[in-house]
């Protein structure tokens, strides 16, 4: 009785995963979004499937996606898959899953970013766990993504990598002051790979470029933040309005640069 309630589950799950990517139009260009079950990534999946594009919306609890799943009961163009960034063995099966299937831009969002008194703590207060987790999900998991998902990039139309770093991690923009230790390492370390990855990236007619969203008001999302306006800050909609018009714009000279989202100048590391 067991194996058969498991053996119907599994049939569930293949069904169910293999639907996902029927409903993929092949005459649409493709995103692949790490991180999009809130904050920015939820806003580009908005922003794409109203554009008609296909999104392969990633999320690591696709079951509690209440407003992704919402999203794709509006958009059939709109797929949902399970994701944690650093489960690299399930980023290999996406990967071969998506096999027949070219991605036009492949947006790593997804991001460990330090929220509340967190982000204002001293040497004595770093915490080593978070540490470790921010270099494996900000700096190690895109580049891995990157390898993984290659080859569907460079048969697509578009041909664009999309790194969402941050001004906290160039030495020249980043606070002058002791915050933000392991995020801001981590997005450093991001920016050298990805800036080692970009001479490899023109041969092969790949644009890689790095966006900074800005200083974006994504505390909304979390309960106790809502109809807070938090001072400098910019809503989601508008960093990904004008991301996506920069990101539209990429040429081969945008190979390998950290640009800003408001109108795509070039910010230094
Ligand atoms: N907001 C800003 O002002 C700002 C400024 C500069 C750069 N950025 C960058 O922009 C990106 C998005 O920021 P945000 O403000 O939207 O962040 P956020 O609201 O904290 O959302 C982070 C997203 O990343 C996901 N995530 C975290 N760890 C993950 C993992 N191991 N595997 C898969 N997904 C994971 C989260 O999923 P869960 O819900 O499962 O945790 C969530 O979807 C990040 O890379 C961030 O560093 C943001």
């Amino acid at each position: 009785m067991h194996k058969i309630c498991l053996r119907s589950l599994v049939l569930l799950l293949v069904v169910f995963s293999s639907t996902a990517w029927a409903d993929l139009d092949p005459a649409s260009p493709t995103v692949f979004i790490t991180g999009a079950n809130r904050g920015i990534g939820l806003e580009f999946v908005k922003q794409y499937a109203a554009l008609g594009w296909n999104v392969i919306a990633t999320a690591r609890k696709p079951e509690k996606a209440d407003q992704l799943q919402a999203l794709t009961a509006a958009h059939e163009k709109v797929v949902i898959e399970q994701l944690d960034v650093t489960d690299f063995a399930r980023i290999d099966e996406l990967a071969a899953k998506y096999t027949e299937q070219t991605i036009d831009v492949l947006l790593s969002n997804a991001g460990l970013t330090p929220k509340y008194k967190s982000a204002f703590k001293r040497v004595s207060g770093v915490d080593w766990d978070i540490a470790r987790k921010s270099m494996e999900v900000n700096a190690i998991a895109p580049l891995k993504l990157a390898q993984a998902f290659m080859a569907a990039v460079v048969a697509s139309g578009q041909k664009k990598i999309i790194i969402i770093s941050s001004k906290s991690g160039s030495f020249e923009l980043g606070p002058k002051m002791p915050m933000m230790y392991s995020y801001r390492a981590s997005k450093a370390a991001l920016n050298m790979y990805m800036h080692t990855l970009s001479f490899e990236t023109p041969k092969k007619g790949v644009i890689l470029t790095l966006l900074s969203p800005g200083q974006v008001n994504t505390m909304e999302d979390i309960e106790r933040f809502k109809g807070i306006k938090i001072p400098n800050t910019i809503e989601t909609d508008e960093s990904v309005v004008k991301m996506l018009k920069v990101i539209d714009g990429l040429t081969l000279e945008d190979n390998g640069k950290f640009l800003n989202y408001e109108d795509g100048t070039i910010l230094p590391w």
